[in-house]
C-alpha cells in the first residue's frame, strides 16, 4: 500500500491558479477517528474564499506549510481507530469545517472524528452524498436560529442555489411561511421545494435567512423588529430596526447529517450533482463557479 496519497492545497493563495496538488504521508486514525479513502468532495464558494486568500487576509489562517482545500466528503471507511464502531468498508459523508488546517476533502484520503461522519443511506450514491453535508447542515443549524415559524413570513435569498434550497424545505417543517427568492428561471424549482416565488422582493418581512449573502440589503427586507440570518460568519450586518441578525457557522454533527442523508435518500431534500470532475481538474473547476449560474454542486473525484 501506498505510503502517501495525494492532495489539493494552497501555498501563496492567489486564486485557482495557486492551487496545487501534492502527495503527503498516510495518517494512521487515532481513538475516536476513522481514515476514509474520498469518492467524491463538493466544491463549495468557501473553498473559492480560501484559495483567494480571503481568509489568509483576515489572519484566520496560520499553516506554515500549505493550507487544505474542502469541506464536503463521502467515501468508505478504510481504517478505524480503537473504540469506533464503524466497521471497515462502510460508505459515510462528513463534513470537515474550519479554514486552518493543513488537510482537506480534495483529497484521495482523509481522518476525521467518526462521530463527524454518517452513514450514507443504500440508494444514496456517494457522489450525491458528498454534495450534502456542509450545506444541508448549514440550512438546519440556519433554521434552528430562526425557531418556530408559527404562520410567520420568510424571505429566503438564494433560493435556488445550495443553502438556500436546502432552508426553503427545512424551514416549512417549523412552520414558517417560505418565499424564495431567485433567477426568474428558478421559478420552478422554488415551487417545486413547496414554496412560493419572487425574483425580486420587497421589504416587510417577518425573517429572512440570506442564502445569496446579500447581507445589508437583506437586512432591509426585514421589518422592524424582525430577523435576519446571514451566511457570512464574521461579516455580519449591523443591526438596525430593532433587526435582529443572527448569522450560522456550519459544524461537523454526524447525527444530524445522518437525517439529512436520509432525506435526501426519499426525495424530501433536494439532490443537485451539476457535474464530476477528476480531482486534476480543480482550478478549471473553481474558475467555472466563480462565474455563477451553477445549479447544484461540482464534485470532484479524487
Ligand atoms: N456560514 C456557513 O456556515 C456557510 C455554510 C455554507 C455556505 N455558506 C455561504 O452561503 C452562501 C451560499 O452558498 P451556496 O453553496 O448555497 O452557493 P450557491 O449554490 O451558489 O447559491 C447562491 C445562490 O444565490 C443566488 N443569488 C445570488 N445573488 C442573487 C440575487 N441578487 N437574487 C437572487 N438570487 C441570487 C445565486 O444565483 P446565481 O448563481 O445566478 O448568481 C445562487 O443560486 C455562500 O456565501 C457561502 O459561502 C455559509
Amino acid at each position: 500500500m501506498s505510503t502517501t496519497f495525494r492532495t489539493a492545497v494552497v501555498r501563496t493563495p492567489g486564486g485557482p491558479e495557486s492551487i496545487e496538488i501534492i502527495d503527503v504521508p498516510v495518517v494512521e486514525p487515532g481513538a475516536g477517528q476513522v481514515r476514509v479513502q474520498i469518492a467524491g468532495a463538493a466544491v463549495n464558494p468557501v473553498d473559492l474564499a480560501l484559495a483567494a486568500g480571503v481568509f489568509h487576509g483576515l489572519g484566520l489562517v496560520d499553516q506554515p506549510d500549505h493550507t487544505g482545500l474542502g469541506w464536503d466528503f463521502a467515501g468508505t471507511v478504510t481504517a478505524a481507530g480503537p473504540d469506533v464502531g464503524l466497521p471497515v468498508g462502510s460508505r459515510v459523508a462528513g463534513l470537515v469545517a474550519g479554514f486552518d488546517r493543513d488537510f482537506g476533502t480534495y483529497a484521495e484520503q482523509l481522518v476525521v472524528p467518526a462521530s463527524d461522519t454518517a452513514l450514507v443511506p443504500e440508494g444514496l450514491d456517494l457522489t450525491t452524498a458528498a454534495s450534502v453535508p456542509l450545506n444541508s447542515l448549514a440550512a438546519a443549524q440556519l433554521v434552528d436560529l430562526l425557531g418556530d415559524g408559527a404562520g410567520r413570513s420568510l424571505l429566503v435569498t438564494g433560493a435556488a442555489g445550495a443553502v438556500g434550497g436546502y432552508v426553503v424545505a427545512l424551514a416549512q417543517d417549523r412552520g414558517w411561511r417560505v418565499t424564495g427568492l431567485a433567477r426568474a428561471e428558478d421559478e420552478d424549482f422554488v415551487r417545486g421545494l413547496g414554496a412560493d416565488f419572487t425574483p425580486q422582493a420587497g421589504p416587510g418581512w417577518d425573517a429572512v435567512a440570506d442564502g445569496a449573502a446579500l447581507q445589508e440589503q437583506g437586512v432591509a427586507l426585514v421589518r422592524d423588529g424582525g430577523l435576519f440570518v446571514g451566511v457570512q460568519p464574521g461579516a455580519e450586518p449591523a443591526e438596525e430596526r430593532g433587526v435582529a441578525v443572527r448569522v450560522v457557522v456550519a459544524k461537523p454533527d454526524g447525527a444530524r447529517l445522518a437525517q439529512l442523508l436520509d432525506a435526501t435518500a426519499s426525495g424530501r431534500l433536494p439532490a443537485r450533482v451539476h457535474a464530476v470532475v477528476p480531482l486534476d481538474e480543480v482550478a478549471a473547476t473553481h474558475r467555472a463557479v466563480a462565474k455563477g449560474g451553477v445549479r447544484g454542486k461540482y464534485v470532484l473525484q479524487p
